[in-house]
């Protein structure tokens, strides 16, 4: 029987592998033909965004000038959506993740399966106790709804994928029929894709690189050089390495999956997404930009790009967030947090100095001119 696919999420990650599966679903006779986006609706003027989507093809906000086909269709009832859907795959913020799987609760299919794009932590609710370490956000997909949850991570900036440029993702999934499955469903010419077991590895490289991406732009906004962006990147790796073995030991990442696009590929991506200004001079090769290419292409490498800009406008994250991200959440300094309460628990924050420093600067507790200041003493030049 044909499965039927569906993505939680419409930003530009989301419309990306929404016009991906869709085209995939097409030339396939394993997948339904239809491919269902769910949209949190929202006004684009007077016109409902799921109807623009429907009607014209293309998300004007989030994901402007990428066609999408035909068989991508927007819908907003959650319950419906889960009743119908074989996998399901989610890509939105991570703060919004809770409220979603309360609408999909007690409407998932028997033998439905979910697969997560969504590179954070679950910060969880101010009154509960938080465990040991991090809480992963594909945990809280499988026992909100009872199902297995793969992950599908990379160096995967929107704007590029959605101009079908080279790149590559990781799948972690521990079921290799699954996993072959899903890789018929992602993989396309210019999206390549690795399969590895470990879910959890490619699941807390996405999450922790965040943290080294805002440590970069923080780095560029300093007026440092390439060989000090370098050395945040390494050092930010090692830290990952650090933390992982701390926390989870042996099941933790290994270096196999630190050289995946979900390790190694993503944290560059991430720290060097300086391509904004060449995007934003032509529109295929041919004009400037309207304001919601560039919109849209401002939402690439935002870690990276807010740290900056944090430096050098002296502005409050939550001020930059509502300018530059349309109000959406940044997700390094949140995961900064949680890492941060994470080794303050367990007496360890001295032995991660890059990633304490990316959390009291976001928090105001730290000036960012310090920053290059506490990487001086790493326990890794000891
Ligand atoms: P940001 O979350 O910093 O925009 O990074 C996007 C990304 O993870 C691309 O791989």
């Amino acid at each position: 029987m044909e499965k039927h696919v569906a993505v939680v999420g419409s930003g530009n990650m989301g419309s990306c592998i929404s016009k991906i599966c869709a085209l995939n679903a097409r030339s396939s006779t394993e997948f339904c033909n239809e491919v269902r986006i769910w949209v949190h609706e929202e006004l684009i003027g007077e016109e409902k965004l799921s109807d623009i989507i429907n009607t014209r093809h293309e998300n004007v906000k989030y994901l402007a000038g990428t066609r999408l086909p035909e068989n991508a269709i927007a819908v907003t009832d959650l319950a419906e959506l889960g009743s119908w859907a074989d996998i399901l795959i989610f890509v939105l913020p991570q703060q919004f993740l809770p409220r979603v799987l309360a609408g999909l609760k007690g409407h998932t299919r028997p033998g439905a399966c979910a697969v997560s794009l969504i590179k954070g932590v679950f910060a969880g609710q101010e009154e509960e106790p938080m465990p040991r370490g991090l809480s992963l956000l594909t945990d809280l997909i499988r026992s909100n709804l009872g199902m297995e949850c793969a992950v599908l991570m990379g160096a995967n900036l929107a704007p590029e994928i959605a101009k079908e440029v080279y790149c590559e993702a990781t799948l972690g999934c521990r079921d290799p029929i699954r996993a072959a499955e899903l890789k018929r469903l992602f993989q396309t010419p210019y999206f390549r894709i690795s399969i590895i077991e470990n879910e959890f590895s490619v699941e807390i490289c996405g999450a922790l690189k965040s943290i080294v991406a805002t440590g970069a732009g923080f780095c560029d906004a300093l007026g440092f050089g390439d060989n000090t962006k370098a050395a945040v990147i390494r050092l930010g790796f090692m830290e990952i390495l650090r933390y992982v073995q701390r926390f989870y030991g042996s099941a933790g990442v290994t270096k196999r999956t630190l050289m995946q696009s979900c390790g190694m590929g993503d944290i560059i991506s991430s720290c060097y997404n300086t391509k904004d200004v060449k995007w934003a001079a032509t529109h295929d090769g041919s004009g400037p930009l309207g304001m919601h290419d560039l919109v849209t292409t401002c939402y690439g490498g935002r870690n990276r790009k807010l740290g900056e800009a944090m430096v050098l406008t002296g502005k409050p994250l939550r001020q930059l967030e509502k300018e530059m991200l349309d109000g959406q959440r940044l997700q390094g300094p949140l995961i900064a947090a949680e890492v941060h309460r994470a080794l303050q628990e367990e007496g360890q924050l001295q032995r991660f100095p890059l990633m304490v420093a990316v959390h009291l600067i976001c928090s105001g507790q730290m000036k960012p001119q310090d920053f290059i200041e506490q990487l001086r003493e790493h326990p890794e030049h000891m």
